[in-house]
């Protein structure tokens, strides 16, 4: 996905927007440019690569008296990185800037190509822009060429726009994007993300679907689709901008991991009382009705699903299935009416999430989102929601999110218990009580150790191949570190459930071949000891991530690292933070962009 940002005000339009990419770059980062009214004309200055290069363009260029302009940032999608693909695009009369994917934009291109438009770029924004400038170009008003435009394209939106003739005013509209319209005491700023513009407001409105919002220096004003004029509630952000800065941490990720005791109190301390378990909005009632839970996520919110599924069905013994959001579209899955569907995401926005719960919707499903960002389209089209208080998080990895994932999820899996009478009332009260204070201060203590994770990434970190390996929820926590590990190393990782490796995978593991073997689970206990025997034996070095106290054979492991005890069933708080430090070492140590690491983005908001 990509970030966007407008400004128009009373002072120098560039700065604004250049402050406003930087807090939007965890969104894309491949490329990223601004376009802007100079002397009545539009103007623009993009550039392949990161916002210093853009910046020193804009210093070459000499950009300095506008009060009026858009930006982005891009994750590419149609079109390699490149100067020519950065955004914005257009004409000498219409410009925009862009986040989503048009899905007919080869149909559009050849109609626009046979009335006589060329084309420069590989984009599908390109096609677009020029379509709202063939319509403005024919009737010669903003507003009604967007209306025009869109009646023809197909796929997702957010777009900021700059129309010639109308100096000073920003067009905005969306669909199944994120874009919000937020005034200010220095004019009024379009953004994808409240985030980007919270060190000058923290008020912004919803611009929703069908309308189109018009921001300028005196204020924003919003035309529905009948062309009325709509009055809208203002809102509040919750976040203050102190959360989106680093705070004295060389990375956001590192802050972020050191954010997940107080994330997990926050998230979870306010819904519980007196033994009582408040889950999200729903009721008891309803949750008495439900016999099948169905999750549906991506990446790390679909580990997080994973550790969700054993925690449910051991502690409530109710069947849950695991689905990535993107394959549960296709499957035509099988949902009754006493089902539920959760569905996890810490931006609210992810394109694959969004689209599988709209499916459960639309089988009349009932649906429960588990959401970290206030606002965001999956808490608003959810039956109900769990919202998660972590906090902004930035880093593209997913750290004190993924924690207060499970902290929802386990709260969860405590209240199906208490419902379907599964556990008695105090064994549910003290597994509570250790969710809401054990667990935050062994994440502490093993905060406390961080050393440790940092001696054994940089004793690995130069591999080539990883395997991780683990049984039963011990492998569920094997494919978050895995990608953990992936994403912010670029060190090929699989995570392999440790009682198959021996059906064929084995036959990988050679001489030196870095294995991770986690556990934490005592049932599996002396049959992953035996897997690391299998696999010492064929010359792999072993990295065992255990439980202290655990007791284990003595020269089991090339590298031990113990995990602070807490109840069994939340070891993967431990040792999610472990495995985190572990990767985020790595990655540092490699020297890689540990917040913004290459070809990926915070919110895939396109399929
Ligand atoms: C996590 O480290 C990744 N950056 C990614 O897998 C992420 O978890 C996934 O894209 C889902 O995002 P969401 O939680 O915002 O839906």
């Amino acid at each position: 996905m990509c970030g966007i940002i407008g400004f128009s005000g009373t002072e120098n339009a560039v700065p604004k927007l250049m402050q406003g990419l930087s807090a939007l770059e965890y969104r894309g980062y491949d490329s990223a440019g601004v376009a802007y009214f100079e002397n009545g004309s539009l103007r623009f200055v993009k550039e392949k690569g990161r916002l210093d290069k853009l910046q020193s363009k804009i210093n070459a260029v000499g950009v300095f008296d506008t009060t009026c302009g858009i930006g982005h940032t891009r994750w590419a999608t149609h079109g390699a990185p490149s100067d020519v693909n950065s955004h914005p695009h257009g004409t000498e009369n219409v410009l925009i800037v862009h986040n989503g994917i048009i899905e007919n934009y080869a149909q559009i291109k050849s109609f626009l190509i046979s009335k006589g438009y060329v084309f420069k770029s590989d984009t599908d924004t390109e096609t677009a822009a020029k379509l709202i400038d063939y319509h403005f170009t024919e009737i010669g008003e903003p507003i009604e060429a967007v209306r025009k435009a869109l009646n023809t394209i197909e796929g997702s939106y957010a777009v900021a726009a700059l129309f010639s003739g109308h100096e000073g005013k920003i067009f905005a509209f969306r669909k199944d994007n994120p874009l919000i319209a937020a005034p200010s005491l220095d004019g009024s700023f379009i953004t994808s993300d409240i985030s980007a513009v919270l060190k000058f407001t923290n008020k912004y409105y919803e611009i929703s679907e069908g309308e189109i919002a018009v921001a300028d220096k005196d204020g924003i004003t919003f035309v529905s689709s009948e062309g009325n004029i709509v009055q809208k509630e203002l809102q509040t952000a919750l976040w203050s901008v102190d959360k989106t800065e680093k705070c004295g941490f060389e990375h956001f990720m590192i802050k972020e991991i050191h954010e997940e005791p107080e994330a997990l109190v926050r998230t979870l301390s306010p819904l519980v009382y007196e033994g009582n378990i408040a889950v999200g909005d729903l009721k008891d009632d309803d949750l008495r009705q439900f016999e099948k839970i169905h999750i549906v996520a991506c990446g790390t919110a679909y580990h997080a699903g994973l550790i969700g599924k054993v925690a449910i069905e051991s502690l409530a013994r109710l069947n849950v299935n695991v689905y990535y959001a993107s394959e549960f579209r296709y499957i035509n899955p099988i949902l009754g009416e006493n089902d539920l569907v959760i569905a996890i995401s810490q931006s609210g926005e992810t394109a694959d999430t969004l689209a599988a719960l709209r499916l459960a919707k639309l089988k009349g499903v009932r649906t429960l989102a588990i959401v970290n960002n206030e606002g965001s389209a999956l808490a608003r089209e959810a039956y109900s929601v769990f919202y998660t208080k972590a906090g902004p998080e930035i880093s593209v990895a997913s750290t004190k999110a993924y924690h207060v994932q499970l902290g929802a999820l386990y709260l969860i899996a405590l209240k199906f218990a208490g419902i379907k009478g599964t556990l008695a009332a105090d064994e549910i009260s003290r597994l509570t009580h250790a969710l809401v204070n054990d667990v935050p201060d062994k994440i502490r203590e093993t905060l406390d150790h961080k050393s440790h994770c940092e001696y054994v990434a940089k004793k690995y970190m130069n591999v080539k191949n990883m395997f991780f390996i683990g049984r039963g929820v011990d492998r569920a926590q094997c494919e978050e570190a895995a990608l953990k590990v992936k994403e912010i190393s670029y060190i090929h990782c699989e995570a392999y459930a440790a009682g198959e490796l021996k059906h064929g995978t084995i036959s990988l593991i050679e001489d030196g071949t870095p294995v991770v073997a986690i556990i934490t689970s005592m049932t599996t206990a002396d049959k992953m000891i035996s897997n690391i025997e299998e696999v010492k034996a064929r010359g792999a070095r072993v990295i065992l991530f255990v439980t202290e106290g655990l007791s284990i054979p003595s020269g089991i492991a090339n590298d031990i690292i113990y995990l602070s005890k807490t109840e069994e069933i939340f070891m993967p708080f431990i040792c999610g933070t472990s495995t985190q430090l572990m990767a985020y070492y790595m990655s540092l140590n490699l020297g890689h962009d540990v917040d913004k690491p290459r070809n990926l983005a915070k919110s895939v908001t396109v399929e």
